[in-house]
C-alpha cells in the first residue's frame, strides 16, 4: 500500500480494519478502558504491551497445577515445569528468526546483556573497545561501562559512542562503517539497538556484522524494540549474539522474562568463557548434583536457574498468537498501518511536526518518533486526556506505536485528530 493512495477520513480508515486479515487478533487482547467503557487509542506496545485474554487462564493453569500438585508438578503438571522453557522455544525461534538450538527465554534483558558480555568481549591488548550507540538505551550503556570496568579497563578509553551527525538525530550507515573500519583492530565487540528506542531507527543487522566481522570484531544487538515489532532473521544477520525483552512487542507483562540468541557457530564451544549454572548441565546428569559441568549443546548452555514458570506462561500466551498470526503478517499490516500515520501526521505540517523516524520502512519497526515544533508536555498532557496512551520524551517528542497484533487503521486515524485538534487549541 503505497502512501499516496491513503485517505484522510475515518470511513477511509475503516475499510482498511475491514479488509485487514489480521482484524481478529485486536478482539483477543485486553484494551485499557476510559471511565466511559471506551477502550483508551493504546499506542504504548513499544514500552508494555497489552495483556492477551488467554493469558489470565494459563496462568491460572499453573496455579491450579502447583495448588493441587506441590513438586510434583515438575513431572505431573499440564505442562510440566522440568522442561517447561522448552516449549516456548521454536515459536521464539520463529519470531526472531532462528533456529531452535540458539534461542532461550531466560532472565531478563540486562541481565541476559551481562551473560552474553561475559562470553563475547574478550579484551585482549589494543582490541579491547566496545562500540555502541551515543543515546543507547541508558542500561546498555551501564552494562558495557561495567564490564569494561570488570576487566580492570577504563569505560572512558574503551567505549567508541556512535553519534549522528550535527543537527541529524538517526546514524546514518556509512558512517557506522566508517567508525568500524577506521577502529576496526582496536575493536572488540560492536553492541547496537537493533531498533533504536529513541528515534524508531531499525539498523542493518546483516550488513554491521558483515563489517564488524571484516575487522575481526564480534558483534551482538539489543532486540528490545524489535522482537516481535519487525522479522529480525538473527541466524541470517550473522549476529553473534542477541539479547531482547518480551514484555513490549511480545506481550508478556511487566518485567516479563527475556529472551537470548547465541549464533550456533559459538555453541558447543569449548573455550567460550561463560557464567554457568545448573540449568545450563546436561539434562540427564542434572538432578545427580556431582558432576563437573558438562554444558547443554544448546544456547540453553547459557541458562543458569530453573526458570519462574508464572513469568514463563505469559510469553508463552503470546507466542502461540505470534505463532498463528505470523511475523511476516504482522510486519505487512505494520508497515500500512505506520505509513498511515506517517501520511496523516505529516499532513499536519512541516513547521507543526517533524518525524525523526526514517520514513524508509526497511528502516523502521511500527513506531514514529514525532517531534512536535514549538510543543511542551502540555501538549501531550491534552491528548492523553483525550484517551491517547503514548509517550513523552523531553523536551519534545511524542513516541507511538501502532502495534499491528492489535491496533486499528481506526485507532490511527482517531489519534491524528486528537493531535490536529490539540494542536488547534
Ligand atoms: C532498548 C532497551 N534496552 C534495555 C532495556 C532494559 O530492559 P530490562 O529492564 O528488561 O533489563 C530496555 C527497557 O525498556 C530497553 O528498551
Amino acid at each position: 500500500m503505497s502512501i499516496s493512495i491513503f485517505q484522510r477520513n475515518i470511513e477511509y480508515a475503516k475499510e482498511l480494519d475491514a479488509q485487514d486479515e489480521l482484524k481478529a487478533y485486536r478482539q483477543q487482547f485486553h484494551l485499557p478502558r476510559q471511565a466511559d467503557g471506551q477502550p483508551y487509542i493504546y499506542f504504548c506496545g513499544n514500552s508494555l504491551g497489552l495483556q492477551p485474554k488467554a493469558t489470565e487462564t494459563q496462568v491460572l493453569q499453573e496455579l491450579t497445577d502447583w495448588k493441587n500438585l506441590g513438586v510434583e508438578g515438575h513431572f505431573h503438571a499440564k505442562n510440566p515445569w522440568l522442561p517447561y522453557h522448552e516449549f516456548l522455544t521454536e515459536a521464539m525461534a520463529n519470531v526472531v528468526g532462528a533456529q531452535p538450538n540458539e534461542v532461550v527465554v531466560m532472565n531478563t534483558l540486562t541481565v541476559n546483556l551481562h551473560l552474553m558480555l561475559v562470553s563475547f568481549y574478550r579484551p585482549k591488548g589494543n582490541r579491547n573497545k566496545i562500540v555502541i550507540e551515543a543515546d543507547a538505551f541508558p542500561s546498555d550503556k551501564y552494562a558495557v561501562q561495567s564490564q569494561i570496568r570488570f576487566h580492570g579497563l577504563d569505560p572512558e578509553l574503551c567505549l567508541i559512542e556512535l553519534k549522528a551527525r550535527e543537527g541529524e538525530v538517526c546514524l546514518r550507515d556509512e558512517d557506522i562503517q566508517q567508525v568500524i573500519e577506521q577502529e576496526g583492530a582496536n575493536i572488540s565487540l560492536i553492541v547496537l539497538g537493533n531498533t533504536n528506542y529513541y528515534t524508531g531507527q531499525f539498523f542493518d543487522m546483516k550488513q554491521i556484522s558483515e563489517w564488524g566481522h571484516a575487522q575481526g570484531c564480534l558483534v551482538g544487538f539489543d532486540c528490545a524494540h524489535g522482537a516481535g515489532n519487525v522479522p529480525l532473521e538473527l541466524h541470517d544477520s550473522g549476529c553473534d549474539f542477541a539479547v531482547w525483552c518480551n514484555y513490549k512487542y511480545l506481550n508478556s507483562g511487566p518485567g516479563g522474562m527475556g529472551g537470548a540468541f547465541v549464533h550456533e557457530r559459538h555453541i558447543g564451544q569449548k573455550n567460550i568463557p561463560r557464567f554457568e549454572g545448573w540449568w545450563g548441565h546436561n539434562k540427564e546428569t542434572r538432578f545427580k548434583m556431582r558432576d563437573a559441568f558438562d554444558p547443554l549443546p544448546t544456547v540453553e548452555a547459557w541458562q543458569l536457574s530453573n526458570p519462574p514458570i508464572l513469568a514463563m506462561v505469559a510469553v508463552w500466551s503470546s507466542l502461540k498468537l505470534f505463532d498463528e498470526a505470523g511475523i511476516y503478517p504482522l510486519r505487512k499490516k505494520a508497515i500500512s498501518l505506520t505509513g498511515y500515520l506517517e501520511f496523516l501526521v505529516k499532513s499536519l505540517g512541516e513547521d507543526i511536526v517533524d518525524i525523526i523516524t526514517p520514513s524508509n520502512p526497511d528502516q523502521r519497526g511500527s513506531q514514529l518518533s514525532i517531534r512536535v515544533k514549538k510543543a511542551d508536555k502540555e501538549l501531550f498532557n491534552k491528548i492523553s486526556e483525550e484517551g491517547v496512551i503514548a509517550d513523552w520524551r523531553e523536551p519534545d517528542v511524542i513516541r507511538v506505536a501502532p502495534v499491528p497484533m492489535y491496533n486499528s487503521f481506526e485507532d490511527v486515524y482517531l489519534f491524528y485528530e486528537i493531535l490536529k485538534n490539540a494542536l488547534a487549541n
